[in-house]
């Protein structure tokens, strides 16, 4: 069959893959029946439901007695009388058990070597750094900056953090030093946790001398300690009276290995992480400890249906919220043994997935849709990278995550990775939810290629249109969430009017969640399919980025930038791509040429400002933007050209009907 009948084929067939028996045994929610219970029972007594998890899957310094407190809707409250901490939930908890030395994580450097650590030892580096926060003066409710690789060290600093009450705010090592400041000043953090360099592709980057730049951007007072984790062995530049080494830092508080775990208040903010909204403003999502920590731990058993002897992978980055929740805190709450990789899935070669799948044996994989199809990519013009070559028998399920999976890549999943014997679990989920909150379940849910299936127990997903009327299946509109649910966003730090007004609006009553998605629901068995954002956010390779974001950076280049507008438009690699419309001061370029060097000039600018994940994959110039007759940027129009669709739009009101044919050549 053709590539393109194949594809087509997918496309209609709607094809249902039933969990088989090997992965309905044993599993913790096995089949449809277990699921509708467990839904049956968070329908008739909410409360009564989440009381009864948060009881069996955190261990609580003080019993909380209050499950959900609704009286200050939006600012849901969840157990908030209790009192725990999260990392002795993630680690003085398997002490005394089989857990204790069970091996934590096998980590993986860029090179190859590998170093496993084990639940004890863990708790004994988190404990003995725990200890050099507090030297440094750090304390319970001070924000912390975590600039750092995907390393053991990044956990620890994060679980540090955890330990003493400390609220972190975990910034992803491809953003900018400009990116890094603003996070800084919101965040008014005291100190910054970082490394000299970062080992990504054989390539050395540097961390520390981002934070350098970033914290001599100004505005930056509260910063009063970096520390700097020697990753490489080369050189870095020393700030004096401010940086310390992770060795200096430790010896400063002589290398104590126990540290007490702060008890703090469940909704206490375990942690802050910055995400891109419908302005140029990124938010910072705040996570409060007990909701997020039970959530974390219960969807591992749930979605994952982790068993004792699992070896977990799950490839996101510790500065994104995938990274927090499913590598940092969800498979140490679970006592899993996990994979933790400092390098990129194509160096030295694209199969280095694959062959890591087959080294440490893991028997869960989770990944992104953009890594498969650039992957998939990879083994069609390269048989040696095919996963074909590597044993891939140990799995026992697949997960996706962070954007739409298309059937296409699905299919490719399910048949070259999982070998048609591993459920695929579409998570669907949000920064802002914490953790997964549509997926389907591995031993029990039928999956649908393309679709995240079914709401997890007590989660009240709908469809809804403007004025938050249900929608029936088979109608598109927007994603909400009914009622309330432990791991949600509790406010965006600083700026609780933007969390009302984002995620409550008031044409729906207030107290509704809107996730910014929009979706619908199957007509045979009401099962949720994304179809992407509904604000002017953009995913690109499963990251968000605001258009806003990208135009207020590209317009900041005063020299050059007049205007600029920046619309997504589809990409069979990224799922999205930017494409940035600018009107240049100096008028349009004249030749291809300058057009190119224009081009490059503007996205080493947006590198830059942001970081290279938002540099625009399309530039085109124009001597204005389309715009009706009130001024506004007819963004529509620009999503058409964008995608090299023909213009249906009624495009007489425009000014100058020349610049269509301008905007028409991408560089
Ligand atoms: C946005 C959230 C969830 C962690 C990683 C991204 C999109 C995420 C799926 C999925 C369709 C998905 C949505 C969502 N998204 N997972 N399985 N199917 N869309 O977290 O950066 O907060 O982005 O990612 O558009 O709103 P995030």
């Amino acid at each position: 069959m053709s590539q393109a009948s194949n594809i087509e084929s997918v496309l209609v067939e709607n094809r249902v893959f039933p969990p088989d028996a090997r992965a309905q045994q044993g599993a913790r929610i096995s089949g449809m029946a277990a699921y509708d219970a467990l839904c049956a029972e968070a329908a008739k007594d909410p409360d009564a439901f989440w009381a009864r998890l948060a009881r069996e899957n955190l261990s609580w310094t003080r019993p909380f007695t209050r499950t959900l407190d609704e009286s200050n809707a939006p600012f849901y409250q969840w157990f908030g009388d209790g009192e725990l901490n999260a990392s002795a939930n993630c680690l003085d908890k398997h002490m005394g058990t089989p857990v204790e030395h069970k091996t934590a994580i096998v980590f993986e450097a860029d090179d190859g070597s590998v170093t496993t650590i084990s639940y004890r030892e863990l708790l004994t580096r988190v404990s003995q750094f725990a200890n050099a926060l507090k030297a440094e003066g750090i304390q319970k409710g001070d924000r912390v900056i975590v600039y750092m690789p995907m390393t053991i060290e990044g956990v620890i600093a994060m679980q540090a953090c955890a330990r003493i009450g400390a609220t972190h705010s975990v910034v992803f090592g491809g953003f900018s030093a400009k990116a890094l400041q603003e996070r800084i000043i919101d965040a008014g953090a005291v100190a910054v946790i970082t490394a000299n360099y970062q080992l990504r592709g054989g390539k050395e980057l540097p961390l520390k001398a981002i934070v350098d730049d970033g914290i001599a951007m100004g505005g930056c007072e509260s910063i009063k300690s970096v520390l700097v984790y020697e990753r490489t062995l080369s050189d870095w530049k020393r700030v004096e009276g401010r940086d310390k080494t992770f060795t200096e830092a430790l010896n400063a508080s002589e290398g104590q290995d126990e540290c007490v775990p702060e008890p703090v208040g469940a909704e206490h903010p375990l942690f802050i992480l910055y995400t891109s909204g419908s302005t140029g403003k990124p938010k910072g999502v705040q996570h409060a400890t007990g909701g997020y920590l039970l959530w974390a731990k219960l969807t591992m058993d749930w979605t994952f249906d982790l068993r004792p002897d699992d070896v977990f992978w799950c490839t996101a980055d510790i500065g994104w919220i995938t990274g927090h929740t499913y590598v940092a805190y969800g498979p140490l709450a679970a006592g899993a043994t996990q994979v933790i990789f400092e390098g990129i899935p194509t160096f030295p070669h694209a199969g280095r997935f694959w062959q890591m799948i087959e080294k440490h044996k893991v028997s869960i994989f989770y990944t992104a849709p953009t890594a498969i199809r650039s992957l998939i990519k990879a083994a069609e013009s390269d048989e040696k990278v095919h996963p074909k070559n590597w044993d891939l028998s140990s799995l026992r399920i697949l997960g996706s995550v962070g954007e739409p999976i298309n059937p296409e890549a699905w299919m490719w999943y399910h048949r070259n990775i999982g070998h048609e014997k591993c459920p695929i679990v579409d998570t669907f989920w949000q920064t802002e939810t914490g953790g997964h909150v549509i997926t389907p379940l591995p031993g029990a849910t039928p999956l649908v290629p393309g679709s995240c299936t079914l709401p997890l127990p007590g989660i009240a997903a709908a469809i809804v249109d403007e004025t938050g009327k249900d929608l029936p299946n088979g109608a598109g509109g927007m994603l909400v969430i009914k009622r309330p649910w432990p791991s949600m966003i509790r406010t965006i730090w600083n700026d609780p009017e933007r969390f009302k007004k984002s995620y409550f609006p008031e044409e729906m009553g207030g107290t509704i969640y809107l996730a910014g998605d929009g979706a619908v629901r199957s007509e045979d068995r009401g099962y949720f399919r994304i179809t992407g954002r509904i604000d002017d956010v953009l995913n690109v390779s499963g990251h968000r980025l605001g258009t806003m974001e990208i135009e207020s950076a590209l317009v900041a280049k005063t020299d050059l930038v007049a205007e600029a507008a920046v619309v997504g438009r589809p990409d069979d690699v990224t799922g999205e791509a930017v494409c940035a419309f600018v009107v240049l001061k100096r008028g349009r370029p004249t030749s291809d040429e300058e057009s190119m060097k224009l081009a490059a000039e503007l996205r080493a600018w947006v590198a830059k400002e942001i970081g290279p994940i938002a540099k625009p994959k399309d530039i085109r110039f124009g001597e204005n933007l389309p715009k009706t007759r009130s001024g506004k940027i007819m963004r529509r129009l620009l999503r058409s050209i964008a995608k090299g669709e023909a213009i249906t739009q009624d495009t007489s009101t425009l000014e100058n009907p020349a610049i269509l044919e301008q905007l028409g050549k991408a560089y």
